[in-house]
């Protein structure tokens, strides 16, 4: 499917609604200081994870956390909605990284490049620890070994938009994850 604007007849199916969402994410936060502490610097991958991870820094607080926060943007090259698999650094993080834990927050785990690509740069810079989070992992598509340490949701393997995530930069701001139909 090439990445574009929906078809006016598309639908959008509600996957996880707001409650869902806020839900998970204060579970996460909790199983995210059970193994990590209470001093985490989260790197969310721009763009799609920016809602998931204030959601997550949030929670964090509550669940008795100091986290702090660096941002990272990464494009897979010549990507449509299927990734060639090269992983370039648009935008990098400006944090000293070694000897700290750190969390990657991501929306999506698919071929796992992203996320692999990540883990091995946070580990090459001398991360005390490298863990990585999720909202959603998407099974079957895995391209490299790549596990996540914490997942919000097992999702369906349908295209996915809102909560921060886009088709074509479009529906990041729809309060629920919901999925294009048609
Ligand atoms: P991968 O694991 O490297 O293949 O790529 C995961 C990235 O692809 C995610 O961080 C998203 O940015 C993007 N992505 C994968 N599937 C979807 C989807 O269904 N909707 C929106 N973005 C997606
Ligand atoms: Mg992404």
């Amino acid at each position: 499917m090439a990445m574009s604007i929906l078809a006016p007849d598309a639908k959008i199916s509600v996957l996880f609604d707001e409650h869902q969402l806020a839900a998970r994410v204060t579970g996460l936060a909790q199983e995210i200081v059970a193994r990590m502490g209470t001093m985490p610097l989260l790197i969310p991958v721009l763009k799609g994870s920016f809602i998931f991870a204030a959601d997550l820094l949030r929670a964090l607080h509550v669940a008795g956390a100091v986290p702090d926060m660096d941002f990272i943007s990464l494009s897979s090259y010549g990507k449509g909605s299927v990734s060639r698999g090269e992983v370039t650094i648009l935008r990098d993080t400006e944090a000293e990284i070694a000897g700290r834990d750190v969390l990657i927050v991501d929306d999506i785990l698919e071929s796992g490049r992203t996320l692999a690509f990540a883990k091995d740069l946070m580990t090459a810079r001398r991360a005390k620890s490298v863990m990585t989070c999720v909202l959603l992992n998407k099974p079957g598509k895995l391209a490299v070994q790549v596990q996540a340490d914490f997942i919000g949701f097992e999702c369906p393997d349908k295209f996915v938009i809102g909560y921060g995530m886009d088709v074509a930069h479009a529906y990041r701001q729809l309060p629920f994850v919901g999925a294009v139909e048609g």
